[in-house]
This record gives C-alpha cells, structure tokens and sequence, in this order.
C-alpha cells in the first residue's frame, strides 16, 4: 500500500513535524519502507504505479495521518462500568464496584461480548497498541486476546495476579500464591497456542495486581517467570496514599522498592500512575529502565497527586499515556491528553487560594500538547519497546486519519493545526485507523482508492 497525504508525527517531547503532503510506502510486513516529499524526484512515478496496480490510498481534504495511538494502562474488564461510581477513594472503590464487576468474567459469553466492544471502540478512538489487564480467568483473557486479534489491534494482555487473603474478596481471588502464578504460567502457553495462527500475534503481561493485592509468594514467583521468559511486567505503584502506606506497614520500604525487591522492576515494565513516587523511586525506575503510565483521568479521582511529567521528561524518565478504564471514564487517549495538560496547568499555578500567589502551585513547567502526543506514541512505543509511534521508515505502519474538526477562518501554522486537532478529535474526526499496514477502520468518511 502507498498512502498519499499530510502528515504530522512526534520528533520528540518537544518537537512535530508537519508534512503538507508525503508519500507513505508500506512493506508486505506492514512496516513503512519508504517516505517520499512532493518535491522527492520519484513522487510522481512512485504514485502513478501504486495507482495503477490499485495500491494508492488518496486522503480527503483537511485529512491528517497521525501515529496510531498506545494506551499503556487499560483494565479491560471494567469498560461495563466507564463514566460510573467514581466516588469513593481507591481500596473502597475497588470493593464496592470493581472486583464484583471482575469477578464477571468468569463467564465467557460476557467476556466475549465486553471485549468485543472495547477492542472496537479503542481502535475507533485511534488506539492501534494496547497494554491491557484482564482478570485472574485465563479463558475471559483468552476472549480478549481473540478479540484482538479479530479486529485488529496490537494486545499485551496480562493475567492478573491477586491472592492475598487480606486485600481480596474470596469471590475473586486466586486460591494461592502457587495457582495464581501457575495460571500466569499456563496463559503464557495459552496465548502462544493462539497466536500460532493469528494474523497479528499478542503479547502476554506478568501482571501482579499491585502489592497490596498479593502475597510475597505470588510477587516473588512472578518475578521469576518474567525472567525465565522474558516478558514485559505491568502493575500500579504509589499510586495513591493508601497503597504507598500499605507497603511502608507490610514490608517497611517503599512501594517501589517492594517491586524491586521481587525482580518486577526491570527495562520491560510499565507501572501506572505513579503520582506518589519520590525522587528516590524515579531514581531507580530511571536506573532499572522501568516507564510510567500516566493516567491522567484517573489520577484525578483516585491518585492523591498530580504527576509532574515535565520533571519526568527533563530527567529522562520513561513515560506514556494511560487511559486506566474504568479508573478514568474515556477510552479516548485525546481526552487523557487534554487532562494531562489541563492537571499540569493545575499543578504548576497551583490550586490553593488561601495562599498568596507567590507561594502557590510548583516550578514545574506545564506541559504542552506536543509533550501531551509525544506521551501518546513515542512514549509508549519507547516503553513497549515497539517500533511504532512514528512516522518514520522502519517503524510499524500503525496510523489513523484524522480529520481537522472546524473551518479553517484564516490560514494556520502547522503548530495551529497540529494543536487544534489534539484538542478537537473526537472518535466521529477519526476517518480510518490502520494496523500494520492494514485498515482496521473506517469511519464516515470513505478512503478514496
Ligand atoms: N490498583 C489496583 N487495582 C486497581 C485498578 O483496578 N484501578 C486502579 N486505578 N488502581 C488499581
Ligand atoms: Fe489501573
């Protein structure tokens, strides 16, 4: 395939560029081979040929393909429950409302039918990548994975792990620290079987819950299989004063170096949220290679802080953007950003009015919508270590085409244009989605061939 029109992709965490039109020539592995400027010598004849061997993909007007995006926090299971029961502190939260809805998925029809739904609507909102929890059911995580495959997006699909007899319901809970990392263990197999004969293969996730959630048997069993087969690690960490007080009690070190200790800080994981880490823990994730999924949405209901991301950028933290369903209502990673920018405005003028303005709010500089998008693709993809994220030759054709979402009243820069769409896609401005090479998407608008 060669797509023909704008695009606009990440060059850093504070740079894009803009491309009014380029050529995008896609390999038979779904990987962007070659791109091509209008005034490169071979334009013409490179598009006249894919024309007429029928492999030209034309944009429409005020069409732009941007990197598909990569959700590096999502919990699959609780999209039933996306824009509800967001009143009550973490650890009651997840009691009242969450582990019941969890505990679900031991039925597979309902698995199936949810995760169905969600993997659709992800790639409608431009999410062509996704680290996802599921639930301690192997077959309901098997369901997503399907459903992953069948439509189409790139899955890391964790197994949670939780069988601590104090921190969990007995109606969802892994028996013992030995099923809960035998059943991590026999997905890992599960999930190779199934990708034997799938179109795009999916990842499987150590995933301990968080350490509340588990035992240090099941922590320390987990490290080891993430070891034994290389495999990237997701959890949350310090994400709430709760749980950063639950790890000083339980072992009396943070709840960084809890993860540490049991070999689950290595350069394959992704710990979300995060708000609550001191410099020490950023220090050692940065040594370690760990990332941080921001979760922005979220964090404002359930993280007791605001991340200060441009602290993380400038000191060369691993960073990406988390949608964290159903912690954070949308599944939209354009709204995520937009929070981010709107919470880091909030953190650096700060919020207390008592104070006098001189004393309100921190140093740390907002970040802008380049840093917001930078977190989206290059962010996530560096985390995953995925060549995707950019507009570049060698990397993964993942994409989506979106379309600018007003008139145009006087002519706009490319930082304009680029700024408004960060700000104004919605999943009815996002025309096609595309997953190594393929579309997986079609919006309102038809491709023009
Ligand atoms: N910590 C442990 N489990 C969860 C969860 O499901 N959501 C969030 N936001 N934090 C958690
Ligand atoms: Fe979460």
């Amino acid at each position: 395939t060669v797509i023909d029109g704008p695009t606009i992709t990440s060059l850093g965490p504070d740079a894009i560029s803009l491309h009014p039109r380029q050529l995008i020539c896609i390999d038979h592995q779904g990987y962007i081979s070659r791109l091509l400027d209008e005034d490169d010598p071979d334009f013409l004849s490179v598009k006249e040929q894919a024309a007429q061997q029928d492999r030209l993909v034309t944009l429409q007007d005020n069409n732009y393909l941007l990197p598909g995006f990569i959700d590096l926090h999502v919990h699959a299971p609780q999209w039933p429950n996306a824009g509800l029961a967001l009143d009550q502190p973490l650890n009651e939260w997840l009691n009242t409302y969450t582990f019941p809805l969890e505990a679900k998925y031991q039925d597979v029809a309902f698995a199936k039918t949810v995760y169905n739904n969600l993997v659709q609507e992800l790639i409608a909102n431009g999410t062509t990548s996704a680290l996802y929890f599921g639930t301690i059911h192997n077959q309901a995580n098997l369901e997503l994975a399907k459903a992953c495959i069948h439509h189409q997006q790139r899955g890391f699909i964790g197994q949670v792990a939780m069988d601590n007899p104090q921190q969990t319901p007995t109606y969802y809970r892994d028996a013992s620290a030995t099923q809960a990392v035998n059943n991590t263990e026999k997905f890992i197999h599960q999930l190779t079987d199934l990708n034997q004969t799938a179109a795009l293969p999916q990842t499987p996730v150590i995933t301990p819950r968080f350490v509340p959630s588990c035992t240090p048997a099941s922590l320390s069993g987990l490290g080891d299989l993430a070891k034994k087969y290389d495999l990237p690690i997701q959890s949350h960490c310090s994400e709430s004063d709760w749980e950063d007080g639950y790890a000083l009690s339980h072992y009396h070190m943070r709840d960084a170096a809890v993860l540490d200790h049991f070999g689950l800080l290595t350069d394959k994981a992704v710990m979300a949220h995060g708000t609550l880490l001191n410099q020490t823990d950023l220090n050692l994730f940065k040594q370690r290679g760990v990332a941080i999924a921001h979760c922005p949405i979220s964090n404002a209901y359930f993280g007791n802080a605001i991340l200060p991301v441009s602290q993380l950028l400038a000191q060369e933290n691993k960073v990406g953007l988390g949608t964290d369903i159903s912690g954070g209502y949308s599944p939209s990673l354009y709204r995520n950003m937009n929070q981010a920018i709107i919470s880091s405005r909030l953190l650096h003028d700060g919020v207390d009015r008592q104070l006098p303005p001189e004393k309100r709010g921190t140093s740390t500089a907002p970040i802008t919508a380049k840093n917001a998008f930078y977190l989206a693709t290059v962010g996530g993809a560096t985390s995953l270590h995925l060549k995707a994220g950019q507009i570049k030759v060698g990397y993964l054709a993942d994409f989506q085409v979106v379309k600018a979402p007003f008139p145009v009243f006087y002519p706009q820069t490319p930082d304009q244009i680029f700024e408004k769409l960060i700000y104004h896609t919605t999943k009815a401005t996002i025309n096609q989605v595309f997953v190594q090479g393929k579309l997986v998407k079609e919006g309102q608008h038809e491709t023009q061939r």
